[in-house]
């Protein structure tokens, strides 16, 4: 493969026969994905099926708890096709990221965490749509729609929040404390790492590409639709 080639790797099988760099890359991706959408569900999704505050409520939290699970069992299976140790896939070996450290107690914040961490994992899965391993971009257009129907949940449920002035001071509160955690899910501007991402055309985009893009349809959201502010980013990652 000259140096500029894109791979185009079509089975986890083919992939022993690839670059180091590579696969350690790709290693790294699956694993992250395995273990953040396995700690989402146990952190958010499943104790929300309690805060939910009707049965047709509930019922769709139980669905986005049911597929965030899947998420994370789907990604678990290609690593275990990739030799990937079961054990690495698990928020028990590997730091979850800081999106879920988020002390989750109320409804409104459960659909606001929907809207806007939904969000962010939509753009992460747009650019594995186009990544150069195949499996990878199979696994990015099955989950595609699922994590549409989970940002579009919040998108309602804030919605019909925002119908009382309770449950907007609600949302607006929610907001207020989780946003300013979401730039930093993008990692660091002028990264080394994602610049060998896009090397091998597993990214597609930069990661301050993808945060000015996340803030743009952050505020389509939250100003434009829901009529709320978005807190400034003092704290944005550089
Ligand atoms: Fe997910
Ligand atoms: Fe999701």
């Amino acid at each position: 493969m000259s140096p500029n080639s894109r791979p185009d790797v079509k089975t986890a099988a083919a992939l022993k026969d690839q670059d180091p760099e590579f696969q350690d890359l790709l290693r790294k991706i699956v694993i992250s994905h395995a273990v953040n959408e396995l700690y989402g569900a146990q952190v958010f999704d499943e104790p929300a099926i309690v805060l939910a505050p009707t049965p047709y409520a509930k019922w769709l939290t139980c669905r986005v708890a049911m597929e965030e699970y899947g998420h994370h069992v789907r990604f678990k299976e290609l690593g275990v096709e990739m030799g990937i140790p079961e054990q690495q896939m698990t928020p028990q070996n590997k730091k979850p990221l800081s999106i879920f450290e988020f002390p989750l107690k109320t409804w409104p914040e459960f659909c606001v965490i929907k809207l806007l961490a939904d969000l962010a994992e939509i753009l992460q899965v747009e650019d594995l749509l186009h990544c150069s391993f195949l499996p990878l971009r199979n696994l990015a257009r099955m989950t595609m729609p699922e994590e549409r129907f989970h940002a579009q949940f919040g998108k309602d449920f804030c919605t019909e929040l925002c119908q009382t002035a309770e449950g907007r001071q609600q949302v607006q509160d929610a907001i207020d404390r989780y946003f300013p955690m979401l730039p930093a899910f993008f990692g660091k501007s002028g990264s080394r790492n994602n610049e060998r991402f896009r090397h091998w055309s597993i990214k597609q985009r930069k990661n301050e590409e993808m945060r000015a893009d996340f803030l743009t349809r952050a505020r389509a959201l939250v100003v434009d639709h829901l009529k709320l502010k978005l807190p400034d980013l003092r704290a944005e990652a550089a």
